[in-house]
């Protein structure tokens, strides 16, 4: 069955206020830049002594011997799920497989806020979905444990890469919400159809008039 992740991009009262409440839920919290740089392990720890994985969401984007240090700082935090940026390289890559232990590695590939424009201006001259598959493969092979995506291009990935890694897919949208500076958004049921195994939901909760009651009805689609 899929999981749930919420993203935790808000204030630290309301990050303890859906973590107290959601206590037991089957949900994995992600936290990002903004708790992250704030709050560090005063989110991290909360995450964690309330019973939920802690996806820790950095997205390295560096030298091998920093992304192999980020990898290893994250795994004393207790992280569950580390995100790195896949055109980092194969050589950080490898590093940072070979110290991870038991994280989850989700290799990043192309943010789900750019689109054919952003990769011109970007430099980047492949294909999307081509360019999409090339990252994932080479993070494949090199031992992540998961890919983050697009569910528009997850299918070409299942397709190709087939099912054995873990799939997450951000950018979701329920019927009637404003993308907002995401691009290649997806709605739950195109996110689940196409083989994700990780949903990551973040304003679509967070800006909800009630959080708890929309996190239940998503449940209940994953369920
Ligand atoms: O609010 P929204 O649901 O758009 O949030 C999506 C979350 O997923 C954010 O925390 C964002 O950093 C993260 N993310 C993403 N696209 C990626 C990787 C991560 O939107 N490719």
């Amino acid at each position: 069955m899929a999981k749930l992740c919420i993203a935790l991009d808000t204030n630290l009262p309301q990050a303890y206020d859906l973590i107290s409440s959601l206590r037991g839920y089957p949900i994995i919290f992600k936290v990002g830049y903004k708790l992250f740089l704030s709050h560090y392990r005063t989110i991290t720890d909360k995450v964690k002594e309330e019973g939920f994985e802690l996806f820790l969401d950095l997205k390295l984007h560096d030298i091998p011997n920093t992304v192999r240090e980020g990898v290893s700082s994250a795994k004393d935090l207790g992280a569950d799920y580390l995100t790195l940026h896949i055109s980092s390289g194969r050589s950080a890559i490898r590093e940072a497989v070979q110290i991870k232990g038991k994280i989850r590695l989700l290799g990043v590939t192309l943010l789900t806020s750019l689109e054919k424009e952003d990769m011109e201006e970007l430099g980047m001259c492949l294909d999307k979905d081509e360019h999409v598959l090339r990252l994932a493969q080479l993070g494949l092979e090199e031992g992540l444990d998961g890919i983050v995506c697009s569910g528009r291009e997850l299918p070409l990935l299942r397709e190709r890469l087939g099912s054995s890694f873990l799939a997450v897919v951000p950018g979701i949208r329920l019927e009637g919400e404003e993308a907002q500076d995401q691009k290649r958004t997806v709605s739950l049921q195109e996110a689940l159809s196409a083989g994700a195994d990780i949903l990551v939901m973040g304003r679509s909760i967070l800006r909800s008039e009630n959080p708890i009651k929309r996190v239940e009805e998503v449940l209940l689609i994953l369920s």
